[in-house]
């Protein structure tokens, strides 16, 4: 009988993860499919991405299913595949989407992902008239959410994405282990932090005990990073136990003596489908030239994918809970062509629908790190960074050893 006033009851809807993952992906998937269960709707996961569209389609029916959003990654694969035509892969393979669309009778789809999936889905929308809801994701946290930021009487426009919170989770607690390392060898360790051309993630590494830091949005001229040296000199001396680790972002650009001009370091200058390199190694460049210029003992660790695994965080599976209840008011109000997001910054416990609306997919695009958040002078992050972050999370408490023994005269 309660079937029956179900209010989408036969009309299926079908999710699909695109981009790299991170550990918030399965906790989006299942708290929309949930919601999305509530009303009626038979739940359907797309794999690997829009890959999963193409050809015969790969689907699978989620409808019922046990789920673990606690599990990081995601369940349902994903991909880079872009169905618009790109230099990589010139064919377009709309009409391959339309046409699964059809066959699986899709009547709304549910895009997860970053700029890319969900320009790709806003594209549909707005050419094909798809009924789409795209949902935010990166650990980048570099997808425009509109999200404000009341800072000392100020607005700042931030950011905040789900993967976002568990990523800087990982680079607080990683940063805060290298600590022990660095001090025995009374070393600068250059930790790489992924973000491609935004800052975001790599300031999170302040929470875990760095000081300095270096960001994409601000180029390291050769008249910057003459300052930037005797800035990291004076930080190690006064360091109490001669160590440092100073977080930066993979896509640095960064003045390269021997080219004579500044540039980024590419993992593979190969593009994906939606046109993006890949960054890897600026850590050792930037140790190496450290090394050798103030004569100190530096090395490069590069965090990687250390920032995507794992776990869910507690911040994060609220954040895709109450992301996921935008989501089941859309449906019921059949708007489409409209993006989940948080309001304001909020802490923990205000993680509440009343603080989430939707934004127009037309109004998503790339938001780098706000100039304010950053202090140029100094190669670090501004006091209203530090609240942006506290918001979400704590600072790590890592016990200090603090020694000084005295000295033995022969
Ligand atoms: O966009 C997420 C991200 O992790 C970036 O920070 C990073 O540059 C990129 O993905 C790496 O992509 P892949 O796993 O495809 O090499």
């Amino acid at each position: 009988m309660k079937q029956k006033h179900k209010l989408f009851k036969g009309k299926t809807l079908a999710i699909l993860t695109g981009g790299g993952d991170t550990p918030a992906i399965n906790s989006s998937i299942e708290t929309i499919r949930n919601r999305a269960s509530l009303l009626g709707f038979k739940v359907y996961g797309i794999r690997y991405g829009w890959k999963g569209l193409i050809g015969e389609g790969d689907v699978v029916d989620l409808t019922n299913q046990p789920y673990n959003g606690w599990y990081g990654g995601t369940a349902l694969r994903s991909s880079r595949t872009n169905p618009f035509p790109s230099g990589k892969n010139p064919e377009s393979r709309v009409p391959q989407v339309l046409k699964n669309l059809d066959r699986y009778k899709i009547d709304v789809l549910v895009t997860i992902g970053g700029d890319d999936t969900n320009g790709a889905a806003r594209r549909l929308y707005e050419t094909e008239g798809i009924p789409v809801i795209g949902f935010p994701k990166t650990i980048d946290n570099d997808l425009r959410t509109r999200t404000m930021h009341h800072y000392n009487g100020k607005e700042i426009e931030a950011v905040l994405c789900p993967g976002f919170p568990s990523a800087a989770k990982a680079i607080t607690e990683y940063t805060a282990n290298l600590k022990t390392t660095a001090e025995s060898h009374s070393r600068i360790i250059v930790l790489e932090v992924m973000g491609r051309d935004a800052g975001w993630l790599t300031g999170t590494a302040l929470f875990g005990g760095a000081q300095l830091g270096l960001v994409p949005e601000f180029e390291m001229t050769k008249e910057r990073k003459e300052v930037f040296f005797e800035k990291v000199k004076e930080s190690y001396l006064n360091s109490p136990k001669k160590s440092l680790i100073i977080p930066v972002s993979e896509g640095v650009r960064w003045y390269d003596d021997q080219k004579g001009k500044v540039d980024v370091v590419y993992a593979s200058s190969e593009l994906d489908e939606y046109g993006h390199p890949r960054f890897g190694g600026i850590s050792g460049i930037i140790a190496s030239e450290i090394s050798r210029r103030l004569k100190i003992e530096a090395r490069a660790q590069i965090t990687g994918y250390y920032a995507r695994s794992g776990s869910c965080r507690r911040y994060d599976r609220r954040l895709t809970s109450t992301l996921a209840d935008k989501v089941a008011d859309l449906l019921i109000r059949e708007e489409f062509g409209q993006m989940p997001v948080l309001n304001k910054v909020v802490p923990y416990q205000e993680l509440e629908e009343f603080n989430a609306s939707s934004i127009d997919m037309g109004q998503i695009g790339n938001k780098p790190l706000p100039e304010e958040y950053y202090d140029i002078d100094n190669f670090s992050f501004d006091e209203s960074y530090i609240d942006f972050l506290s918001k979400i999370m704590k600072y790590m408490r890592f016990e200090d050893f603090e020694y000084d023994f005295p000295v033995v005269i022969p």
